[in-house]
């Protein structure tokens, strides 16, 4: 498998590659690979000749510096990983943070209308112009025809979609669903710091979420919202950070609910230290 640490590495390789009419799928991660991950790239390899995997944790989208140091480094677990699944049509853009920042580790300042500020971005202060700084900058090396992003980070694809919406970036984006554990925790690389009696508690997430889609036919926002509230005052080892109802469109909490509308119901939980988000198609 190819691995290139360098932008002008991977110029090299694409301009090899662009030599036939291929297709270049495009799947970044901030690696600690998981089937999370693979279900993405599977995907990108059924609808492209080549899939280019970056392996990068992004320094700018962390506002939690010590979310950031304990950010799991397994490169070389990951690419062994990569290598079960193709040795030849998969390549690797795993850079240091000087190959892509070059001096100044820090982000640009986006307008997402507004998707930026919802969920994720109340919480976490700055995160989407990190993602949507590092997207860009990856979008200009790799330069591919198709890149892939899971519904695990939902807002996340809509501020993608809505990136490359507003630039112009000629990348077409495709959302992949959520790849989840038999015990229907959302697979997610945080997942293997959590501590045994967290790890034991956390279905109890999805099927909470289960548990709303369940009522949103018949119970309006505002109650499911406050009986979610509950089910978690009552959980000794899951903490609720949020629980929103939203039009996926806007990403802003539904007040009364159209037919004409799609919503999603969006959480985050800590779990001792680990932070956990998931979300749940309803209608
Ligand atoms: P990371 O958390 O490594 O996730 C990389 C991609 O895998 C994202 O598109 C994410 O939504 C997807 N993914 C993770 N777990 C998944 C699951 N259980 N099911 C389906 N898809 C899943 O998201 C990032 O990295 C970064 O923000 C990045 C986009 C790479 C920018 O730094």
């Amino acid at each position: 498998m190819q691995v290139a640490n360098t932008k002008e590495h991977i110029a090299n390789l694409i301009l090899d590659l662009r030599k036939t009419n291929t297709s270049i799928g495009f799947v970044p991660t901030m690696g600690a690979l998981h089937k999370g991950h693979l279900s993405l790239i599977n995907k990108a390899l059924q609808e492209n000749e080549f899939v280019f995997v970056s392996i990068f944790v992004n320094p700018t989208q962390f506002e939690n510096k010590k979310d950031l140091k304990n950010y799991p480094r397994t490169l070389n677990r990951d690419i062994e990983l990569l290598e079960t699944v193709s040795k030849t049509k998969i390549f690797v853009y795993a850079p240091s943070v000087e190959d892509i920042y070059v001096k100044n580790v820090k982000s640009i300042k986006f307008n997402f209308d507004g998707l930026e500020n919802e969920m994720e971005g109340e919480f976490r202060d700055g995160h989407f112009d990190g993602v949507g700084t590092i997207v860009k900058r990856l979008f200009e090396i790799i330069t591919p025809d198709k890149a892939y992003f899971g519904e695990k980070d939902f807002q996340q694809l809509q501020i993608i979609r809505k990136l490359v919406e507003k630039n112009n970036l000629p990348v077409k984006i495709i959302g992949c669903k959520i790849h989840r554990e038999p015990s229907g925790l959302a697979m997610s690389s945080r997942n293997e710091r959590l501590l045994p009696e967290h790890k034991a508690a956390s279905p109890f997430i999805y099927k909470t979420l289960q548990a709303a889609k369940k009522k949103f036919g018949t119970k309006s926002a505002t109650k499911i919202t406050a009986w979610v509230k509950k089910q978690f005052e009552n959980n000794e080892l899951l903490v609720l950070e949020y629980f929103i109802i939203a039009d996926i469109d806007t990403l802003k909490p539904v007040k009364r609910k159209s037919k004409s509308k799609k919503y999603r119901a969006f959480i985050a939980v800590y779990a001792g230290e680990i932070r956990l988000i998931d979300n749940i198609a309803l209608n």
